[in-house]
């Protein structure tokens, strides 16, 4: 990831979390993931009243990317207010496509406090499926 990309991707992580649909919880969350070819694909969460049809930030942008034909991804960006890291379920979505992705977590109320971990190390033995 070129510096560039790595801002465009924070950028954009920001920019999702503004679209966030959370009347319930209030909580926003944005997502921005970087394709292989270079695109930024964003997310944001998605709430519902019947609150477990939510859907999260991180597996909005992996649907939209994989819908629009990417599979491989170099980086994933989440912006948040204390910059959370992903929910279990995002870390086994994510952990279809890559191994080792690495992830930026954004701090909305400081947006230059980043930190940056990994999905081998947020989510080790992960499940594995072996398609018959
Ligand atoms: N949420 C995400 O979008 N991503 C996560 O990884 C954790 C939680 C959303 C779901 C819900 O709309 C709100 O944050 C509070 O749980």
């Amino acid at each position: 990831m070129t510096n560039d990309q790595r801002s465009g991707l924070i950028r954009l992580a920001c920019d999702a979390r503004a679209n966030a649909h959370a009347p319930y919880s209030k909580f926003h969350v944005g997502a921005a993931l970087l394709t292989e070819s270079g695109e930024i694909i964003c997310g944001c969460n998605v709430e519902n009243a019947s609150y477990g049809l939510t859907i999260c930030a991180e597996r909005i942008a992996f649907g939209t990317a994989v819908a629009a034909g990417h599979r491989r991804f170099l980086a994933l960006a989440i912006a948040t207010s204390g910059g959370h890291p992903p929910c279990g379920a995002c870390r086994q979505f994510a952990a279809e496509f890559s191994d080792d992705l690495p992830i930026l977590l954004i701090d909305s109320d400081q947006p230059s406090r980043i930190s940056e971990t990994n999905l081998r190390d947020l989510l080790p033995g992960r499940f594995k499926f072996q398609a018959p």
